[in-house]
């Protein structure tokens, strides 16, 4: 799951935890970085990690900004060394799995400040603030259906804010031939950070880029990630992604005038996926409902 240039990395301490629904930990890794840790297998998620990873290398591959990332090894007496970071369930504890899991590389240093969410009154100090109509054309391509999450990192003179986005675990690629009709699920929760008026030049080039280029990319991604294209599963997801590059025009046209019509009104309401139990976790865990992708 690397290309060439992505190096694998392993944990060698343990920070803390960031209490986000998939139990994410913050390390120190081999390299003396510190990273966000998003496990495989998670009380959540079962597909977590390559739905990162994929979601992650496809928006670097179209320019998009996303912290810097790399397969990170925590090794078992790693796992065992630390208690503190096992998952805490209804019924108890859980151990995470050791092996391979995604790092993304933690945006929260000492020189510049990170931001979870900014006031509308700031909106405009977002430099990048035009990628959201990028993310919001992937996010629909992909049917990546969890409210748009993004980090603000300040600059050096407390001037300007970038946008990064995170989290992209939830990549469904129209799973049971669903066909969403709005742009909803897929919006960053204040959608009065979309300027309503780049709409149509803005979201249409993204949607050009993506019918042109999304197919190419896709599997190039899939090449570096190593992911087992030969099963049914994985040749299935493509097959969907594909196809939803393809129309991708025909689906966003569908849904523009919706959001135009309830733009700037409120934030919308995040869209969190439903809460776990210990019985679910015991099956993911147990491998019944892992999928490869
Ligand atoms: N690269 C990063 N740098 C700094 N903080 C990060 C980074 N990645 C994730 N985080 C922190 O972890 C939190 C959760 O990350 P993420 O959104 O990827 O997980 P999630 O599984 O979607 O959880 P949630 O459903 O709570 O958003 C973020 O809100 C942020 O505080
Ligand atoms: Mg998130």
């Amino acid at each position: 799951m690397s290309d060439q240039n992505r190096k694998r990395i392993s944990a060698v301490r343990f920070i803390r935890k960031l209490h986000d629904s998939s139990r994410s930990v913050l390390v120190e890794a081999s390299n003396g970085l510190e990273y966000v840790v998003k496990w495989l297998l998670n009380p959540k998620s079962a597909t977590a990690i390559h739905t990162e990873a994929l979601g992650a290398s496809i928006y670097e591959e179209f320019g998009l900004p996303v912290p810097s990332w790399a397969p990170i090894e925590v090794s078992n007496d790693f796992v065992d060394a630390n208690p503190s970071m096992w998952f805490e369930l209804q019924g108890g504890t859980a151990k995470p799995r050791s092996g391979f899991h995604f790092a993304s590389r933690s945006l929260d240093v000492d020189t510049c400040r990170v931001f979870e969410t900014v006031p509308e009154s700031w909106h405009s100090r977002i430099q990048n603030r035009s990628d959201f109509w990028g993310a919001l054309a992937i996010d629909v391509w992909l049917d990546s259906c969890h409210s748009r999450h993004a980090l603000f990192v300040e600059d050096d003179q407390a001037s300007k804010l970038t946008a990064f986005f995170i989290s992209h675990g939830h990549i469904q690629a129209g799973l049971n031939g669903q066909q969403r009709k709005s742009f909803r699920p897929y919006l960053y929760p204040d959608r009065r950070i979309y300027a309503a008026t780049e709409m149509k030049a803005a979201l249409g080039s993204w949607v050009e880029q993506i019918e042109t280029r999304g197919s190419a990319v896709f599997l190039t991604v899939l090449r570096n990630l190593e992911v087992d294209v030969t099963k049914p599963f994985v040749r299935d997801f493509t097959e969907r992604v594909l196809t939803r590059a393809r129309s991708l025009r025909r689906t966003v046209s569908a849904m523009e005038a919706e959001f135009a019509d309830a733009h700037g009104k409120k934030p919308a309401r995040s869209v969190h996926p439903p809460a776990f139990s210990t019985a679910a976790c015991d099956s993911l865990t147990a491998g019944r409902a892992c999928s490869t992708l």
